[in-house]
């Protein structure tokens, strides 16, 4: 009874454009985007790099269309997609260990997460697109 009393009094706040995320939040969302975003683009990436493997002329077309800065921002954007989940999937492991989880060891970490992500991203990137 006690408890059916504090539900109802809790605030509702539907109109969801005007939620403030906190950063772990944010970095929440992002990891389960990253995650499906690689499940779904892990075939056409193979498809792509056993295709470019076929035949010198098919690496040629292969390398020419990596080229286009277009594709190389994609490619960066997949990178950092990958880094991040697999950044954000190390603290989600050590919060399943219970290491981190107070408040400002969260934010902290979601912080450190985006910094080594991005870092990573781009040391990656300009060796293997630049
Ligand atoms: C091919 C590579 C990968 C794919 C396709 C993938 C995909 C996914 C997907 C779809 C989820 C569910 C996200 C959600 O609904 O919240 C997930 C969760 C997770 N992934 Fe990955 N993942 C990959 C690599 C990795 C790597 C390398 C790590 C290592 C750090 C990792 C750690 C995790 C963890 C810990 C979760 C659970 C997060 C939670 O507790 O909510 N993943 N992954």
């Amino acid at each position: 009874m006690a408890e059916m009393a504090i539900k109802k009094r809790r605030p509702k706040n539907l109109d969801l454009p005007t939620i403030r995320l906190p950063l772990p939040g944010i970095l929440s969302i992002l990891h389960r985007i990253s995650g499906a975003a690689i499940f779904l683009l892990l075939p056409v990436l193979l498809w792509l790099f056993q295709s470019s493997l076929s035949s010198p002329e098919t690496f040629a077309t292969f390398r020419e269309v990596v080229g286009h800065p277009l594709v190389r921002i994609v490619l960066l954007g997949l990178i950092w997609f990958y880094m991040h989940h697999f950044c954000a999937g190390i603290r989600y492991l050590l919060l399943d260990l219970h290491k981190g989880v107070d408040l400002e060891s969260a934010r902290r970490s979601s912080k450190v997460v985006f910094a080594v992500s991005i870092a990573l991203t781009l040391i990656i990137g300009a060796r293997v697109l630049w």
